[in-house]
Formats: structure tokens, C-alpha cells, sequence
């Protein structure tokens, strides 16, 4: 293989024999290809794209260039969800004790915040003791004995994906589907999965806010994962407005918490639920019999009816949370500060924020606060830098809400003057206006594999 003429070809727009892109793959993992001619290659595919073929051998290497999970021996199906990533996006902290409680098993690999998105393993970190960091002996322990755990892509887990993701970051080759599905289930494949839910954001706080191009990666991530034998569906949900009252680390493990304890906003936790009640069709169906990702919305929607009552009442009477203790416990945290009813992470300063006018709220902005958190210090503006978890903003108005001189939400800073800072930020990010907005529905559609439309939503 000579690393220049894939290169080249790929650069001509000439579909690459599968051997082809593994041997270029490989090469580089042997650093018999230089980072200049990966970031070469990775420019190529940004313009001329993948074919599935290339795109199937890409994915392949990727998961195979490090260690798998084997976990073959559970006593049950295996299910885990994927977020693209978004403003107030807590889901995973909640939904992965529910679905064990549900009975799955949840082998949960996640990312740190990076950008204006959060990230699961910094949320999990406000907790006190709690160890993201177990090594994948430790980490299948803890899925066996508690039916879920939760850990950072160890350095095991799909090693090109990393090199490439770091050398993305820096080239410009970050926004391009095939990389990013490929990148994206090269973790979650390596995990061994039945069932995978992926969780696709659209909107301005998502990773990617052009709808057509959250379609096609949600398309493509579906397809691939099918493809590989993990029942895989993709729901597209809102990130046009933050997602639950809470956006910063500490106050979003407080929501993701208050949700296990049977309160928490509601569209948190419908959002909750109904991931929940997804991957339960299809990773246990009805009796004994896992709904089909391609399965018709009528045959689809009792089953997701029934979960979702389910996933209610195990919210409502505490078992969920229960569950979230257990893992607590078995990762080193501190399940006393889960119970107690008082912030995780108190902040220095919390100040209410009062509208100044009247008027209706056309937009809750996720992006700017995303940015605000990260600009006070709540977030990441490069890999390594220390967060502080106590930062952050309760959003307590969203788009359609009329306000009248009335409490518009609370900041958390570290002193009062960064405490004027957030509340600039925190009143630049919600527009009034007069008419009432369209705000997109919290479940915007359901991508199945191929045959499905992309925006069907089931029938609930
Ligand atoms: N997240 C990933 O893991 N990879 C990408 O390419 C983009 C987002």
C-alpha cells in the first residue's frame, strides 16, 4: 500500500477498495503514515465523502484497532444510547439507572464536555469520589453486580479513533458525517451491545444544528450499527432551547438526581422516559420478544406505551434511584451526597434574575449559555483545563412563556462579579419578544433502518 496514491485517489474522488482504506488505517496506527498525510486523507473525505463499502472498512478498523468488551455472558440484553450532544443534556446520568432497572444491562462508555456541550463524565465528577476512570476489568464488574456503569473511552477502546479525533480537531476535518458516525461507533461498538439508542440533536445547541445534516447522520449511524447486528434506532430530539431547567455541571447532577428521586422538569423527564421506553422494545419487547428497529410505528407504539409506564413507576417509587446509589457506591462516590437534598456543588453566589420588561420568550438561546458556562469557568476550552462544577445556570422560563416582571431563572458564580457576568449572559440568552414561537417538539422524529422516513414519529 502506498500511502500517497490512497491519497490521491481519495483526493480524485475514486471509491477505495475496503483493503485499501484498512491497510491505510492500519499504517497509520504503525506510524508508517505521518499525521500530515492522515490530515491529507481525512481533508479528501471532507470533500468527496465515503461510499458505504469505504465507510463499513473504516468503522472495522476503528473498533478492531483496540481492545472489546466481551460480555456475551450477561444474564441479559445489553443496551446503551448515545447523545450527539447539547445545552443541559443530562439524560445519560438518569436514563442508564433506569434502563438496568428495566433490565438491561448498560455497559455506558461517555465523553467530557468539550465546546459549548457538556459532557456525562464531568456531570458524574460533581459527585464526590465517584471514579470515571476504572479499568475495563473493574468497569464489567460493576455492569455485572449492578446492571450499569459508567466510564471515559479508556485508552484501550478504539486507539485510531482517538488519534484521529485529535488530529480533527485541529485540521478542520471535525463536521463531516462519515468521519463522525464512524468516530462515534468505533466506542460504542467496542462495547459489545444488543441494542443501541442514539440520540441525535438538532437545533442551535447542537453539535450540529443544520437539520439535513443531523437526517443524514442519524441515517448513516443507524444504517452502519444495523448493518454490524446491533439493534440500532436514532430519535431526533430538540436542541433548540436547553434541555431541562438546569445547564452546568454540578446543577444538571442535581436535576439528573431530583429526576431519579421522582421529580425534575418535565420535559427532562419525558425525554428520560422515552429513551428508556425505546431501548426497552427493542432489547426485551413483549413477551420474551424484542421489537424489530424497522418494526411499522402500530406495532411499535404499545410496546413503547407499556416501557414507558414502567420506566414511571420505577422513577415514582424510588428504584431507579436506588439503582443510582448502587452505582454510586461500587464507582467510590459518595451516595450520602446523592441523597441529602442540597446542591452537590453549592456555588459562592446564587442570585435570582428578574425580567426587566414584559413579554413573550421567543427564544431561550442553549448555545450562548453552553458558551456562558464554559466562559466562566463551568466548562473546558481545552482538553485538560480544570472545571468548576458549581457554575452554571437554572433556566426557569422557555419559549412561549409570558413574562411580566417575573423570575426569569438564577445564576451560580464563584463571586459577585462574575456573578453580573453570568447574569449579562443568562439575559442576552432569552429573547422577549410579542408573538408566540413555534418551538420544535421535544421529539422531533425516529430514524429507523432503511425504509423508515426520517421524521415518522411513532404514534404515542
Ligand atoms: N463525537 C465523537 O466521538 N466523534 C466525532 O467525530 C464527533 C463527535
Amino acid at each position: 500500500m502506498n500511502p500517497v496514491r490512497v491519497i490521491e485517489r481519495k483526493r480524485d474522488g475514486v471509491r477505495l477498495d475496503p483493503a485499501e482504506v484498512r491497510d491505510f488505517f492500519r499504517a497509520y496506527q504503525r506510524d508508517e503514515v505521518a499525521d500530515y498525510q492522515m490530515s491529507a486523507f481525512l481533508m479528501a473525505v471532507v470533500f468527496n465523502g465515503l461510499e458505504l463499502s469505504e465507510l463499513e472498512a473504516l468503522l472495522d478498523v476503528m473498533i478492531h484497532s483496540g481492545a472489546t468488551l466481551d460480555l456475551g455472558h450477561l444474564p441479559g440484553p445489553r443496551a446503551d444510547k448515545h447523545s450527539t450532544g447539547g445545552v443541559g443534556d443530562k439524560v445519560s446520568l438518569t436514563l442508564a439507572p433506569l434502563a438496568a432497572e428495566l433490565g438491561m444491562f448498560v455497559p455506558m462508555m461517555s465523553g467530557r464536555g468539550l465546546g459549548h456541550t457538556g459532557g456525562t463524565l464531568d456531570k458524574l465528577e460533581a459527585i464526590p469520589g465517584y471514579r470515571t476512570d476504572l479499568d475495563l476489568d473493574a468497569f464489567t464488574r460493576v455492569v455485572e453486580d449492578v446492571g450499569y456503569g459508567m466510564i471515559g473511552q479508556t485508552a484501550e477502546i478504539a486507539p485510531i479513533d482517538r488519534r484521529t479525533y485529535d488530529l480533527r480537531s485541529v485540521t478542520g476535518t471535525v463536521p463531516c458525517i462519515p468521519l463522525i458516525a464512524s468516530s462515534i461507533l468505533s466506542k460504542k461498538l467496542a462495547e459489545d451491545l444488543d441494542v443501541l439508542l442514539l440520540d441525535v440533536k438538532v437545533g442551535d445547541g447542537a453539535f450540529i444544528a443544520d437539520r439535513g445534516m443531523s437526517d443524514r447522520l442519524a441515517r448513516t449511524m443507524v444504517d452502519l450499527a444495523n448493518a454490524r447486528g446491533v439493534r440500532t434506532v436514532a430519535l431526533q430530539t430538540a436542541m433548540d432551547r436547553p434541555l431541562g431547567v438546569a445547564v452546568g455541571n454540578g446543577l444538571e447532577t442535581d436535576e439528573a438526581i431530583a429526576t431519579l428521586k421522582g421529580a425534575g422538569p418535565t420535559d427532562f423527564r419525558t425525554l428520560v422516559v422515552r429513551e428508556a421506553a425505546e431501548m426497552a422494545a427493542l432489547a426485551r419487547g413483549r413477551d420474551g420478544r424484542p421489537v424489530p428497529p424497522d418494526a411499522p410505528a402500530h406495532q411499535l407504539a404499545p410496546v413503547v406505551a407499556e416501557w414507558s409506564e414502567r420506566a414511571e413507576a420505577a422513577l415514582d417509587s424510588g428504584a431507579a434511584f436506588a439503582r443510582f446509589l448502587r452505582n454510586v457506591e461500587a464507582q467510590g462516590g459518595d451516595p450520602g451526597a446523592c441523597e441529602a437534598d442540597g446542591p452537590i456543588a453549592p456555588a459562592a453566589v446564587v442570585r435570582d434574575v428578574y425580567a426587566r420588561e414584559d413579554g413573550v420568550v421567543t427564544e431561550v438561546a442553549p448555545r450562548a449559555l453552553g458558551r456562558g458556562v464554559v466562559a466562566l469557568g463551568g466548562g473546558r476550552r481545552k482538553l485538560g483545563d480544570t472545571i468548576d462544577p458549581s457554575i452554571g445556570f437554572e433556566v426557569l422560563v422557555a419559549p412561549g412563556y409570558e413574562v411580566d416582571g417575573g423570575l426569569l431563572g438564577r445564576v451560580h458564580a464563584a463571586s459577585a462579579e462574575q456573578a453580573d457576568r453570568a447574569e449579562r449572559i443568562l439575559r442576552d440568552a432569552i429573547v422577549l419578544g410579542v408573538d408566540r414561537p413555534e418551538p420544535l417538539p421535544l421529539v422531533l422524529g425516529r430514524v429507523g433502518p432503511d425504509g423508515l422516513s426520517p421524521s415518522e414519529p411513532p404514534a404515542e
